[in-house]
């Protein structure tokens, strides 16, 4: 007879065991950047906070550069690749159109069991792959969880349109979760509650505009700039309201905000719509650009190494991506 995971663990919460992140060697500043197209290191920093970015050279690749993440977040986590059952890679720049990245990152880190799957949401696609982990595992049908973005968005990027290359950049970063019995306490560790949405009636504002079906090419990042401004500003802050709801935790209860990093103007606004006090809110954009799935994951792993986030710190995870897809998660860390 099958056990029913569910009656052997009446509750069991995903804690995070380790985080780590990985870059690609080459590092553009925006004065690098001001020498290929027309813009300037005051424009970039004055609209976006962006300084610098990472980009990936010819023998890196989204599945490189996730490996490397994932043996970081292993290591703090004193775990070997085979304590691993699930692998999730949150990714709209596979290596390739199929096989999928989890399964060639399965492979390089040399696990043989368990399952590994890319999942798609853009930006947001680091907070939907925890929430998808934190419920496979809490179903109590997988122990241990590597939670991956990685991006290489430099290879979907009009180099010649100064509206969008000077935005974005290379990176993956990865955490490590594992289930364990809880109470259900909301001071014990663990992810507490996730909430995702979509609306795909946004398309245009921001996609790549091709794809193996509709045209048989790669294409290329095209983007409606201040819609995509509008829209993250003024609606995604629900997901993160409902976590509150959820929980009865507040703003002021947070130690930390762990939002995508797009944007400075888009974060500091979000951080003053949702009440939370600035020194509460992590920052990165300035060193990586916009990493899209990575870029939540790699503010953590700079936030964790930097001292800042500790052991029992209450950290809200939001993101916004093209879909749009947009989510939050909130973790006892
Ligand atoms: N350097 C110099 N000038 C530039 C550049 C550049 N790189 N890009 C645009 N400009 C010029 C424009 O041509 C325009 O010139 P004009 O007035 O002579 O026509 C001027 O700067 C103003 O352009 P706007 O598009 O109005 O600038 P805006 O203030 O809206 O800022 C930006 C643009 C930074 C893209 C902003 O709209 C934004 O941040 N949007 C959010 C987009 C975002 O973060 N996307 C990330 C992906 S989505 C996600 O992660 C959720």
């Amino acid at each position: 007879m099958t056990m029913d995971p569910l009656r052997e663990f009446p509750r069991l919460r995903s804690v995070v065991l380790g985080v780590g992140s990985c870059l690609p060697e080459k590092c553009v500043t925006n004065d690098d950047l001001a020498k290929q197209v027309d813009t300037s290191d005051d424009w970039i920093v004055q609209r976006t906070g962006i300084k610098q970015r990472h980009i990936a050279g010819p023998d890196e690749t989204t599945s490189t550069l996730g490996e490397g993440a994932a043996r970081a977040a292993l290591a703090e986590a004193g775990l070997d690749a085979n304590d691993i059952d699930l692998v999730i890679v949150a990714t709209s720049t596979p290596d390739w159109t199929f096989p999928s990245t989890a399964t060639q990152i399965q492979a390089a880190l040399g696990l043989t069991h368990g399952v590994a799957f890319d999942l798609q949401a853009v930006c947001s696609g680091f907070v939907f792959a925890v929430a998808t982990a934190d419920k496979f595992l809490r179903s109590g049908s997988h122990k241990r969880a590597l939670v991956i973005g990685a991006e290489t968005f430099s290879r979907i990027i009009d180099w010649d349109d100064r509206t969008t290359c000077v935005l974005f950049g290379d990176g993956a970063g990865a955490i490590v979760l594992e289930a364990r019995p809880s109470t259900g306490d909301l001071s014990e560790r663990g992810v507490l509650t996730t909430h995702l949405r979509s609306d795909g009636r946004h398309r245009a504002k921001l996609h790549v505009d091709g794809g193996p079906s509709a045209t048989q090419t790669v294409g290329h990042l095209r983007m409606e700039g201040k819609e995509v401004f509008r829209f993250a500003v003024g609606q995604v802050t629900d997901v993160v309201t409902d976590a509150f709801a959820a929980t009865g935790l507040t703003a002021g209860d947070l130690n930390w905000f762990v939002p995508h990093q797009a944007n400075r103007r888009i974060i500091d606004m979000s951080a003053h719509k949702l009440g939370i006090a600035p020194e509460k809110v992590v920052a990165t954009v300035h060193l990586h650009g916009n990493t899209s799935a990575a870029s939540v994951p790699l503010a953590l792993s700079v936030a964790r190494a930097d001292g800042r986030i500790k052991d029992g710190d209450l950290v809200m995870l939001e993101a916004v991506g093209g879909g749009f897809t947009w989510g939050s998660a909130l973790i006892r860390w």
